[in-house]
């Protein structure tokens, strides 16, 4: 039923059609293949955003994300991303997730998982680069990983947002009132997967601004050592979307980065549904 997409991480999960109702042990197989594997593709989808929707909270409670704008009209649990505009309008996010992250990391308790549907792909570039966290903690000597363990970090949502800012001015200005839905969170450096008790690094170039309990200047070395360590490329997938694609990840164990693409000629619709964190489950993945 799964095929292995590579050695770094992710499995392909075979015979499975996310439009219909699904059996509780299928739902059960794909969260322990996502706790084994970090990410499960599932190909030749054809999904309704109703039917996404459906499948995606079948692994519990959906969240709607932060960029309002790039919600679907009538449907704010799906977030549309890539470059299509339509009555002169841009209804899709150009420009989420170029920095390695994980989803909502800025929040205190992050989303658990997100599950992205390809409708329009390019058929060069725009591929998804994942990166095992697992792994990269297990990689790490004894003495390092206690050294992680020991250490929290703060997740900007507002650093963040002014950063994407620069590389897109079509983003609007974020207000106070916005600012204030999404002040700064610490979430530890190292936090465990809840039900399999794997460590993985939890850092986040993307949002992550400061490492607390360390001078600046370690924080600002760590941060750089942190970012070059768990995207080594024995720790990384690349995605290549074709239509169809369904890719479900967990935010925990996997970070994850979008690449560009030509924009002049090719079309990129995704959909994303992404499923919310909770204060029980955030409290298990926190170390003894
Ligand atoms: C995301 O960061 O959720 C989207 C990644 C992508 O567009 O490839």
């Amino acid at each position: 039923m799964f095929r292995l997409l590579s050695e770094a991480l992710g499995v392909e999960a075979l015979n499975i059609d996310a439009s219909q109702p699904q059996e509780d042990h299928v739902i059960a197989s794909l969260v322990a293949a996502l706790d084994q594997h970090g990410i499960v593709l599932m190909r030749g989808q054809t999904l309704s955003p109703d039917e996404h929707i459906a499948f995606s909270r079948r692994f519990g409670p959906l969240q709607e994300v932060a960029q309002k704008q790039y919600q679907m009209p009538g449907k704010p649990l799906v977030y549309v991303i890539g470059n299509v505009v339509e009555n002169g309008r841009a209804v899709a996010d150009p420009s989420v997730g170029r920095l390695w992250h994980s989803d909502q990391s800025f929040l205190q308790h992050p989303a658990l998982g997100s599950i992205l549907y390809g409708l329009e792909c390019p058929p060069v570039g725009a591929d998804t680069l994942f990166a095992n966290s697992y792994a990269a903690y297990e990689a790490l000597p004894p003495d390092r990983q206690v050294y992680l363990e020991g250490l929290r970090a703060v997740h900007s949502f507002a650093d963040y947002y002014e950063g994407l800012r620069r590389r897109d001015a079509t983003q609007p200005m974020l207000t106070s009132e916005r600012k204030a839905l999404y002040p700064d969170v610490v979430h530890p450096l190292v936090r465990q997967n809840p039900r399999t008790r794997r460590k993985a690094i939890y850092y986040n170039p993307g949002y992550v601004t400061q490492i607390l309990g360390v001078s600046d200047e370690e924080s600002q070395l760590l941060m750089r050592e942190l970012a070059d360590h768990c995207t080594r490329p024995q720790f990384v997938y690349a995605h290549e979307w074709r239509a169809g694609d369904v890719v479900m990840w967990d935010n925990l164990g996997v970070a994850h980065k979008g690449t560009p693409f030509d924009t002049e000629h090719y079309i990129r619709r995704m959909h994303r549904t992404t499923i919310a964190g909770n204060a029980d489950v955030y409290r298990a993945s926190l170390l003894q």
